[in-house]
């Protein structure tokens, strides 16, 4: 299924097709395709080139190592675990250079899977990030260390068809992409004074 963007000016064509599937195949994501996805996350831009990001993966083919991500998806995330391969970005708080607080780790994270999804697009994957899972039973789960914090999880694969999902989740993959329009976010001469475009 397609859902392109309707958009107010011309964006890449990668950034407008994708979109967030609720339904996944069973087709697994090849290892090749794997490290295609991590490479683009890595070469994503950070504050002082940090690299604040990690991030665990969760193969179907290998059922315990997906079961401890799996199973920290709240009951509404269900869906997910139906995709063949789930990662979780996590964030490094602090700077390696010096130990200071890294106001920007979230921020860096969220570049590295915007490159990450960006690229799935581009050899034909759909990604579903998901905020709703147990942050901390992630961390027990994966034994990830105190400085470091799991942000957000994201279902890979190929895309399902609609069939393969109960009624409520066609409906919501079915229904139009939205976004609010650039004169809601993008101000200028003052806190919610919309620019001149
Ligand atoms: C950080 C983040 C957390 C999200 N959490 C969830 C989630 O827990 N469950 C879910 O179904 N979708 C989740 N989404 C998907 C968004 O709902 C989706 O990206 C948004 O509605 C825009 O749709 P699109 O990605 O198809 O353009 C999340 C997306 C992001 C970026």
């Amino acid at each position: 299924m397609e859902k392109m963007a309707e958009t107010e000016a011309p964006i890449h064509e990668l950034i407008g097709r994708r979109w967030s599937p609720y339904s996944f195949s069973d087709k697994p994501v090849e290892p090749p395709m794997v490290m295609s996805l991590l490479e683009a996350a890595r070469w994503a831009p950070s504050s002082f080139n940090e690299q604040p990001w990690s991030f665990v993966l969760g193969r179907a083919s290998e059922p315990e190592g997906f079961e401890r991500l799996a199973s920290c998806l709240v009951e509404g995330n269900a869906w997910a675990k139906k995709a063949p391969l789930l990662i979780l970005s996590v964030a490094k708080l602090t700077f390696e250079r010096n130990g200071k607080p890294n106001r920007h780790a979230l921020h860096d994270v969220g570049l590295a899977v915007g490159n990450l999804i960006l690229q799935g697009e581009a050899l034909g994957l759909s990604t579903h990030q998901m905020a709703g899972f147990d942050a901390e039973q992630a961390r027990t789960n994966l034994s990830i260390p105190e400085g470091f914090e799991p942000v957000a999880m994201i279902a890979v694969g190929h895309q399902g068809s609609p069939e393969d999902v109960d009624e409520a989740l066609r409906k919501r993959d079915a229904a139009p992409r939205s976004r609010k329009p650039l004169t809601a976010f993008a101000f200028g001469a003052g806190w919610e004074t919309p620019a001149d475009l």
